[in-house]
């Protein structure tokens, strides 16, 4: 790979799972990657570590200044970071619902803004936000996770129109199942503990969601779909990956009446 083939790119929450796969990936491509994470390792894995916390404006910028300092251009961005609440929305309190945003909605434009103006004055640029299938179907008990990643679907679509001709490409990435941290990390909101009205119906939907989860596909499929859209000249605005059942569903959920797709989700579910 000669100079000019090889790309710049910065990846949020690299350090495990989907993150982690991409940054590999890349790396194994021949690029130059730095990945961030709240409490970065010692140990590398080809890749550098940066201290950012999404959630936080300064350490954004802080983080994206010393990638700039250092290589004077930023060619791939990729807004990975993110985490799920689990638990009835009537369950959610406001409170869990703005920390949800915080970071799955947020923190990515928080990253987007901090990368834009280098982009534009580039005039090339490729920002990959990591939404998931959960972005494009309300998923029971997940609700709040579900309307971060809406919301990060409208604003990633928005961009993308509004930068196009300025050179800079948007993609929106939409995992489904994938076997990595997500599934311990999850929170689950203080209400669904206790709830005398859902807790039953939250058992057995997290006992499902738990359980596709970890029998997903592996974080390395996410990362070889990555290396491919970065290769791409002109990428679309949407690449579904995961299990096949899973683009399956997405199909589905648009080809099919919408209260039999919904009566089929239920029951996926156990409801
Ligand atoms: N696994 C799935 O089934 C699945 C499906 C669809 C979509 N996704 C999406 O894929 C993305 C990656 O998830 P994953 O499955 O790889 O889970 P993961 O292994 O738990 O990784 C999530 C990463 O996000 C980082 N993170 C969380 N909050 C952060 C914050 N405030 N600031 C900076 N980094 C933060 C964590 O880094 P540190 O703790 O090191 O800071 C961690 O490395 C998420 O956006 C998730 O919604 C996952």
């Amino acid at each position: 790979m000669n100079r000019s083939e090889r790309k710049i790119v910065l990846i949020t929450g690299a350090r495990s799972g989907i993150g982690r796969a991409c940054a590999e990936a890349l790396v194994a491509q021949g690029h130059h990657v730095f990945g961030t994470s709240r409490t970065p390792p010692s140990e590398t894995s080809g890749f550098t570590f940066l201290p950012m916390d999404v959630n936080d404006t300064d350490s954004v910028e802080a983080g994206v200044q010393s990638v700039l300092e250092e290589t004077g251009r930023l060619d791939v961005v990729i807004n990975n970071a993110g985490f799920g609440y689990g638990g009835s929305v009537e369950d959610t309190s406001v409170a869990e619902a703005q920390a949800q945003f915080e970071t799955n909605v947020f923190g990515p434009m928080r990253v987007c803004k901090a990368v834009l103006p280098t982009m534009r004055e580039q005039g090339s640029g490729l920002i990959v936000n990591v939404s998931s299938i959960g972005g494009l179907m309300g998923l029971p008990y997940q609700g709040l996770y579900s309307a971060s990643k809406f919301a990060l679907e409208g604003l990633t679509a928005s961009l993308r129109m509004e930068v196009q001709n300025l050179g800079v490409n948007v993609v929106l990435l939409e995992p489904g199942d994938i076997h990595t941290a997500f599934t311990a990390n999850r929170r689950h909101t203080a209400g669904s503990q206790t709830s005398p009205v859902y807790q039953a119906g939250y058992a057995t939907a997290l006992s499902k969601i738990e359980s596709d989860e970890r029998n997903g596909a592996s974080a390395e499929v996410v990362g070889a779909a990555l290396v491919r859209i970065v290769n791409l000249h002109a990428p679309r605005p949407r690449y579904v990956v995961g299990p096949f059942y899973e683009k399956l569903a997405v199909i589905a959920s648009r080809l099919l009446p919408s209260r039999l797709f919904e009566k089929l989700l239920m029951s996926n579910y156990g409801l």
